[in-house]
């Protein structure tokens, strides 16, 4: 039996908890700082990493790591460093999403699709450059911005605006010190997201998330509204094509590289005329993907990261998969991604719905009620036999939780349903 420890306090984290528990290999599953929702919380912060350690080696615990804040500051170092198991990439492979700047000259010198791009640490040669080309342009800031370092443009003046904000902005420190300027793409987004050794690579189910904040994708970005998977907008030629373009030309130059990349890999990809592009890498799950892509899968996910721990990944079968579809309501307080309220009481959560479960992200239990404590506050999960019975199961579910400034989109999964 292993006992294990969560780091994060998302949904992202109560999912993979959840997920874990059910394993029969699974003892004690501990989060740290976990939520409302989850148990055997221990009051430790993601970045309090000789804290955590010291945790896992007196529960003799096996670490699985949430966030990228944690992973980009080397968590996974300093843990193999003292003989502690733990699943996640080291900081120098998790700079495949902790710095842009990095990630998409490595993606460039290796052959993998993505936008055409160029770096800038001046801002007048950003802007005489931008002036220069004849495409619509994003403009991003390098480091981690928490979802705020990058702004797509309409036109010339936008991307000039867009300079001069991710240039001044000291809200990421050193994030926004070099930016990158890249060339729009307008086509289908997805995410692909495969679980690594090093080695070897094996698929994760398809998602699709909602990034913005209001229906029909209007409104700023936000971490992430909802998600659903498999997603038809990932043919299985398509997911061919990404798995072996993107994810195995990825693995295998992070190890000729000298970085081999143990840990959940996740490209986010725009498809346009039928060509996959890489957006960015993230270096773990993603928040609201996660969750359908946890209730849908049917192995167990502790061997498959033990053995991606211990670079055996190759000799497990290929995951298996629920034919269901699953779909992920975030609930969150209105407001978000700017400023909203907090402390407010949740109620309708023991009212229960088919097929459905309840994660929770930014929420705290005070005497045995439920506190909202962060701008996305749940993740509804359910599923369906086909995207419409997921979609009709996580609303009916989500409509029974109620606080005074509950919000969340009205449309999530409809993607999926109007994809032809
Ligand atoms: N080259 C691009 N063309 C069109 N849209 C883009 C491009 N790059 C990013 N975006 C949009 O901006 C969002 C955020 O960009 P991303 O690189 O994923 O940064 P982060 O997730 O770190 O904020 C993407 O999900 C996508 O919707
Ligand atoms: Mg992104």
């Amino acid at each position: 039996m292993t006992d294990i420890l969560v780091v994060g306090s998302g949904a992202r984290e109560h999912a993979l908890g959840w997920k874990l528990g059910m394993s029969p290999k699974v003892g004690k599953v501990f989060h740290a700082p976990g939520n409302g929702g989850t148990a055997n919380n221990v009051n430790i912060g993601v970045d309090e990493i000789e804290k955590l350690a010291k945790f896992a080696t007196e529960q003799k615990c096996l670490t699985v790591v949430g966030p990228e804040v944690p992973l980009a500051a080397g968590i996974v170092n300093f843990f193999t460093s003292k003989g502690l198991e733990i699943f996640g990439p080291t900081k120098e492979a998790a700079q495949l999403e902790s710095s842009k700047v990095w990630s998409k000259n490595f993606m460039k010198r290796n052959g993998i699709p993505t936008a055409r791009f160029e770096v800038f640490d001046d801002r007048e040669e950003a802007k005489k450059y931008a002036e220069s080309v004849g495409y619509p342009l994003v403009v991003k800031a390098d480091g981690l911005a928490a979802g705020k370092g990058v702004i797509v443009c309409d036109d010339l003046e936008g991307a000039v605006v867009a300079i001069d904000k991710i240039m001044n902005e000291k809200n990421f420190g050193n994030a926004g010190s070099k930016i990158i300027l890249e060339e729009r793409i307008d086509g289908i987004e997805a995410s692909y997201i495969a679980i690594s050794d090093g080695e070897t690579a094996y698929p994760m189910a398809t998602s699709q998330d909602h990034k913005r904040i209001l229906d029909g994708d209007k409104g700023p970005n936000t971490g992430g509204m909802g998600a659903y998977s498999p997603t038809p907008v990932i043919s299985n030629e398509m997911a061919e094509v990404i798995q072996k373009n993107v994810i195995e030309k990825t693995i295998g130059a992070m190890k000729r590289e000298g970085m081999q990349f143990k840990g959940f890999i996740y490209a986010g990809i725009m498809i346009k005329n039928d060509r996959p592009y890489v957006l960015e890498f993230n270096a773990r799950m993603g928040d609201p993907e996660c969750q359908p892509i946890m209730v849908r899968m049917e192995s167990d996910l502790i061997d498959y990261i033990t053995a991606c721990i211990r670079g055996t990944l190759s000799s497990l079968p290929k995951i298996s998969w629920s034919a269901k579809s699953a779909v992920c309501v975030v609930l969150a307080a209105k407001g978000y991604p700017e400023s909203f309220p907090k402390d407010e009481e949740v109620l309708g959560l023991d009212v229960m719905q088919k097929e459905s479960i309840v994660f929770h992200a930014g929420t705290r239990k005070v005497d045995g009620r439920i506190l909202t404590s962060g701008g996305r506050v749940f993740g509804v999960t359910a599923t369906g036999r086909t995207l419409q019975e997921a979609i009709s199961n996580a609303y009916a579910r989500a409509e029974k939780i109620t606080w005074p400034s509950k919000y969340c989109r009205s449309d999530i999964g409809q993607k999926g349903l109007s994809y032809t």
